[in-house]
């Protein structure tokens, strides 16, 4: 239960940056890796917690894993993989909910759980559709732990009721199993990490605006995935260098995926000045350099339709509109209320900072201060990195610091996240 403080630096923040890979595509570059025939080499895994949940559940699973700085390579099982097994999910809702799909293909019964606030997520979302291919899969009331009794999958044609890229994916891992060709609709485009890497990996897959269409019985060939850096990370960086004065941050080979990059688009929207430059495709993601500096932020609408595109940056955004000048609404982001934290709640502490913020069932409505300083204040993370991360950076200008209960959880998707402030010469102080 560390508690972190952060208060403003001297100067501007300015450097240039790598941040830690891509966690989302590193959990199915490692899933797929193991079902897969022969060697997947996977370079630039992030180091956190989440990554590590599923590279257990993985080896778990009958796959033979060997690490080393940064590079997996996995000897995959193919289309055999499975074995009785309980995997630790740990906080990481995508191991459960990707892992449920990927076992639900195997003749085994396997047991996913986590820590606590993973088993306050709702798991029939995923557990539903998987049943529906044939899987007997158990949950304890909705929640974690699950058991799933796989094996003899068919085909199904799934519209899912809420947008969830985990929920879409957990369905394609099962699909790679089961009989006949499925198909999955979703009311919103969510990131297509999965349906890029099955491609890379050789699954017969076909992507259209109405469906992503899966042929299952076809084998995966291993092959190699460099991931890129992880938006979801540098999103925190971007902030902060738009929030402190006299700050310029370079971040370089960053994933700029357009379904995981709509909060640049709504952060430039507010008035920042990000550039993207010299992005290219890499194992079917495409990358680049972020360039972000100081700039006059000015309130905005997010409205449903953007929010999955921007679902994890909504903490730090919200950081930004407190800041800028005018309201910020964010609108249908009830998802928000069921990440590691209650994250609507847990922003609601922006209000012990001096700010005017209003919550409503599905998201909130910020007054931002008009770039003055914000007040100093104690909040909690909740045990949710994001949220931890989101307030360090507002403490980037909040008169006396902000004080983070529970900081640690940011070692999830991002270790080493304070050091890099410290090291850009915000006053980091833990104890
Ligand atoms: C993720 C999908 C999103 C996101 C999560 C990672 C993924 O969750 O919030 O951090 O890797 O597929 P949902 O599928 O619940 O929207």
């Amino acid at each position: 239960m560390t508690t972190v403080r952060v208060a403003p630096p001297a100067a501007g923040l300015r450097g240039t940056l790598v941040v830690p890979g891509d966690k989302s595509i590193a959990h199915r570059a490692l899933l797929l890796g193991a079902l897969a025939e022969g060697t997947t080499t996977v370079t630039g895994v992030p180091g956190g917690g989440d990554v590590r949940s599923t590279l257990g559940a993985v080896r778990a699973l009958g796959a033979t894993v060997e690490e080393r700085d940064g590079t997996v390579r996995i000897e995959g099982r193919g289309l055999a993989l499975g074995a009785d097994a309980r995997l630790d999910c740990g906080n990481s809702g995508t191991t459960m909910r990707l892992g449920a799909g990927l076992v639900a293909g195997a003749s085994a019964t396997v047991t996913l759980d986590g820590d606590a606030s993973l088993r306050r997520r709702p798991m029939e979302r995923v557990a539903a559709p998987l049943r529906a291919m044939g899987a007997a899969v158990e949950t304890t009331a909705g929640h974690a732990p699950l058991t799933v009794r796989g094996g003899g999958l068919g085909a199904v044609d799934w519209t899912l009721p809420v947008a969830s890229a985990q929920v879409k994916s957990a369905i394609l891992l099962a699909a790679l199993r089961a009989r006949g060709t499925t198909r999955v609709r979703e009311p919103l485009p969510t990131r297509d990490h999965s349906e890029r890497l099955l491609a890379h990996l050789g699954a017969r897959i076909a992507c259209t605006p109405e469906a992503v269409s899966l042929e299952g019985g076809h084998a995966l060939r291993g092959g190699r995935v460099a991931l890129p850096g992880d938006v979801s990370s540098a999103a925190f960086l971007v902030v902060a260098a738009l929030l402190v004065p006299g700050s310029e941050l370079r971040l370089t080979d960053v994933g700029v995926n357009p379904t995981r990059t709509g909060a640049l688009a709504i952060l430039r929207r507010m008035g920042a000045p990000i550039e993207v430059a010299g992005t290219h495709d890499v194992a079917g993601e495409p990358r680049a350099e972020l360039r972000a500096r100081s700039a006059r932020l000015h309130g905005t609408t997010v409205t449903p339709a953007e929010v999955p595109a921007a679902i994890d940056e909504l903490p730090i955004l919200c950081v930004a509109a407190a800041y800028a000048h005018g309201e910020t609404i964010v609108e249908g982001a009830g998802e928000l209320r069921v990440k590691e934290s209650d994250r609507i709640a847990a922003l609601e502490q922006l209000r012990l900072l001096g700010v005017d913020v209003r919550t409503t069932a599905e998201g909130l409505v910020i007054r931002g201060s008009g770039g003055r300083r914000l007040g100093g204040a104690r909040v909690d993370s909740h045990g949710d990195h994001r949220i931890a991360m989101a307030f360090a950076v507002a403490g980037l200008v909040a008169d006396g610091g902000v004080e983070v209960a529970d900081a640690g959880s940011a070692d999830v998707s991002f270790p080493g996240f304070f050091m890099r402030l410290a090291e850009l010469g915000a006053t980091v102080e833990q104890g």
